[in-house]
């Protein structure tokens, strides 16, 4: 996403003097940005209304159901912002962390809306490094019966992308920029570090 005031916004998002507090609402409003873009393609259905003035034939949101899946913990903070956008969305939770050593995803948590199959389906996650963590998150969310994922991510590694469109084709990804590469522990170059302990504090 080129767009300047998500461009802005992520640069201060990089800036290592940004504290937890300014970190975490520029997170979530460049969060609400992308949703703003993603969700361009939502049908929409006419319905009639009466307004104070007149009756008006006006169009809202028809078809899929969506579903905002977060995973634990920095997505966290992308699925509070979006269902302020989309309150009617069901919220899901998938929990993983990498392991330091092989990088690998170790999954210890999912809970997911029992009708995942029938909805159009928001994967959230901050940051796509190796694109381990995505990859077993949409394993995860396919073998409960989704069908439609759009992945997003406000920042991604090259190496992420590759490996989530090799793996999972049918998931459209959507980023709010790709940096230059991993270095050698997985972290995204320039990137902004940490993000869950950027978003809590931790560290
Ligand atoms: C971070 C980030 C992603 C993952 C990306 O989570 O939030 O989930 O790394 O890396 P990958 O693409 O190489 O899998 P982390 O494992 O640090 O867990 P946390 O969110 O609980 O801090
Ligand atoms: N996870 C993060 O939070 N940051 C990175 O740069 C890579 C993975």
């Amino acid at each position: 996403m080129t767009h300047p005031l998500v461009q802005h916004k992520l640069s201060l998002l990089r800036d290592e003097t940004t504290g937890s507090k300014e970190f975490r609402e520029l997170a979530a409003e460049i969060a609400m940005l992308m949703a703003y873009e993603a969700t361009r393609d939502l049908e929409t259905e006419t319905v009639r209304i009466q307004t104070p003035v007149a009756e008006a034939e006006v169009p809202m949101l028809a078809g899929k159901k969506l579903a905002l899946i977060a995973i634990l913990r920095a997505g966290l903070i992308m699925a509070d912002s979006i269902v302020r956008l989309i309150p009617a969305a069901k919220v899901g939770h998938i929990g993983l962390y990498r392991d330091p050593e092989s990088l690998n995803p170790v999954e210890y948590y999912a809970k997911l809306p029992s009708d995942i199959g029938e909805r159009r389906v928001f994967l959230l996650d901050p940051m796509l490094a190796t694109g381990g963590s995505a990859v077993e998150a949409i394993r995860t969310l396919k073998e409960r019966g989704a069908q439609n994922i759009k992945l997003m991510s406000i920042l991604a590694a090259p190496e992420g992308v590759a490996r989530v469109q090799s793996a999972y084709p049918d998931v459209e990804i959507v980023v709010a920029a790709i940096d230059s590469h991993l270095n050698d522990h997985g972290y995204i170059v320039p990137g902004l570090g940490d993000a869950g302990d950027r978003i809590y504090g931790t560290k």
